[in-house]
């Protein structure tokens, strides 16, 4: 009895041995470092993350560098981005509703889907789902923006993060 409590002992210690190991293993993919912030930005920032929605200050550290990785990548217009366009238009005004249709058949290797909102009796919403090279994009939704009887037009782009 005693010889089978020790062997479970031992048995028991490996596991735990082997949980450290797992866990230094998972930890060594992440880097900590030390960030110096003056008292009321920190308490600033933390108010930001908490009405977010963010459970701790790394994710939302992590999120900001995100961001600026992609902002500096669209703004170099470098690999392939997404960009989602979105138009208010009047459909009783000019011709604007067979141009849009035009433009974006022109398109329609990048433009991979859109969506036509009837808001009220005058006014449409659309909005056009572009995939492609960041200036290609850029190009697009200035065509389709500067269209006359669009009444507002934004073009909002991302990226996966990964460069060509
Ligand atoms: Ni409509």
């Amino acid at each position: 009895m005693l010889k089978f409590k020790k062997v479970l002992t031992f048995v028991n210690k490996c596991v735990i041995f082997l949980e450290i190991v797992t866990r230094e293993h998972k930890m060594s993919e992440l880097n900590r470092f030390g960030v110096s912030i003056e008292n009321n930005l920190l308490s600033k920032f933390d108010r930001l993350i908490s009405e977010r929605g963010y459970v701790n200050r790394s994710e939302a550290l992590r999120d900001l560098i995100r961001k600026e990785l992609v902002q500096q990548q669209i703004s170099e217009n470098k690999g392939e981005a997404v960009g989602t366009v979105t138009i208010v238009f009047n459909h009783h005004e000019s011709e604007v509703t067979e141009q849009l249709t035009s433009v974006q058949h022109d398109f329609m290797k990048q433009i991979i889907s859109s969506t036509h909102v009837h808001l009220d009796h005058h006014n449409c919403l659309e909005v056009i789902i572009v995939k492609g090279a960041a200036i290609e994009i850029r190009k697009i939704a200035d065509r389709l923006i500067s269209l006359k009887g669009v009444k507002h037009g934004n073009l909002s782009l991302t990226t996966t993060g990964k460069i060509e």
